[in-house]
Parts: C-alpha cells; sequence; structure tokens
C-alpha cells in the first residue's frame, strides 16, 4: 500500500460515503478524526498524515512561501494521494470517499479534483485557494463540492476563492460556495454548513 502513515475507522452505517479527512499544517492523521465524527457520524474515516515536513511540520506539498506553492511537487504528491486512496479503496472496501480538506489539506483535494477527478465523489474544501496556475481541462461532471471561505482570512483572498469556485464550476462541478464572518480558523458554522451538506448529497454518492 502506498506509503502514508494514516487512521482508518470503519463505517457504522454503510449508506454514509467514506471521508478522506486531509489536515492543515502541521497537523496529523489525528486532527480531522473529530470533525469527521461531527460531520458524518456513520462514515468511514481514512485519515493520511501528509508526507512533506516544514520546519517539522507536516503538510501534504511544498510551498515557496505562503500562497506561493511548488506546483511540481503539489502535481506529483496528488497524484501519489490518489493511489494511496485506490490502495486504500481496495484494502479496506470502501467507494470513492469524499474528501474533506482544511487548508493545506483542502489545496491538495482541489488539486486532486483537477488532476484526478476520479478519486473523489466529492469535496468539502474548508479554506482553500486555486492550487495550479494551469491545471489541464478537468472533467468533473456534476461532482458536488461546499466550499466555505472565510471572510476575513489572510491566507485566502476572497478573489482567489471566487476564481477556484469559479474553476470547478466551469470543469462540470456542483459548488456550493459560501463566505462565512470567519478567518482562516474553522469556525461552528462551518461544522453545521458541512453536516448539513453531506446529509443532503449522502443519497447522490
Ligand atoms: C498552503 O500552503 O496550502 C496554504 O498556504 C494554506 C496553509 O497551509 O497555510
Amino acid at each position: 500500500m502506498t506509503d502514508f502513515i494514516h487512521r482508518f475507522e470503519p463505517a457504522r452505517d454503510a449508506g454514509s460515503p467514506p471521508l478522506l479527512l486531509l489536515h492543515g499544517t502541521g497537523g496529523d492523521e489525528n486532527d480531522l478524526l473529530g470533525l469527521g465524527k461531527m460531520i458524518a457520524p456513520g462514515s468511514a474515516l481514512l485519515s493520511p498524515r501528509g508526507r512533506v515536513l516544514e520546519h517539522g511540520m507536516p503538510r501534504f506539498f511544498r510551498r515557496l512561501a505562503e500562497g506561493v506553492f511548488d506546483e511540481e511537487d503539489l502535481r506529483r504528491r496528488a497524484l501519489e494521494l490518489g493511489e494511496f486512496v485506490a490502495d486504500a479503496r481496495k484494502q479496506y472496501g470502501i467507494a470513492a470517499p469524499v474528501a474533506v480538506g482544511f487548508s493545506n489539506g483542502a489545496n491538495i483535494a482541489a488539486a486532486l479534483l483537477l488532476l484526478k477527478p476520479d478519486v473523489l465523489a466529492g469535496a468539502i474544501l474548508l479554506r482553500a485557494m486555486v492550487p495550479l496556475s494551469d491545471p489541464p481541462k478537468a472533467e468533473l461532471a456534476g461532482k458536488p463540492v461546499l466550499l466555505l471561505s472565510g471572510q476575513a482570512d489572510p491566507i485566502v483572498p476572497a478573489s482567489n476563492s471566487a476564481k477556484l469556485a469559479a474553476l470547478l464550476s466551469e470543469a462540470g462541478a456542483r459548488v456550493d460556495h459560501k463566505v462565512l464572518p470567519a478567518g482562516h480558523q474553522l469556525s461552528q458554522a462551518d461544522v453545521t454548513l458541512a453536516r448539513d451538506w453531506i446529509g443532503n448529497i449522502e443519497a447522490l454518492v
């Protein structure tokens, strides 16, 4: 199996979509398990740890500065993550997951949607930004995406998250973009909106 340190928790309700939990910079495979349980209590949870270290802090890909990505590394790491998901699906017998990514994890989830659309059944992108300056033409064929941005996010300007929403919509995703009265950190509204959204798509995936 592609070598990612990870946690897996089996489903408690076979009708709930599995979640691929992708943490932010400095997080690990334990970080988003609580969030996953809050938004989809019955879902299987697959939670890898990012394999890049920035001053000892795990991430999913390298960056040159805050908000400036090493895109070659990002492309390679997104494909690696896609292989990990394919292997984990076989090993644990789960369907294509819905990604739940925060910050750096949301950015690699967005890259995965654009580079390997079949890996994910959908995505919840929390504080994501445009991951690639020149993405390939993706076919997202109605894939559901919830993008939750913070109005006062010092890392992701409003124009950037709007551009990501447009990029994913143009590729055919069903994008629900909401801008919350929040910064880069998550708020209770993120949890509530994510839980309601996933409850509505469960019937579709
Ligand atoms: C990133 O590097 O992916 C973004 O700047 C978000 C972050 O991790 O701070």
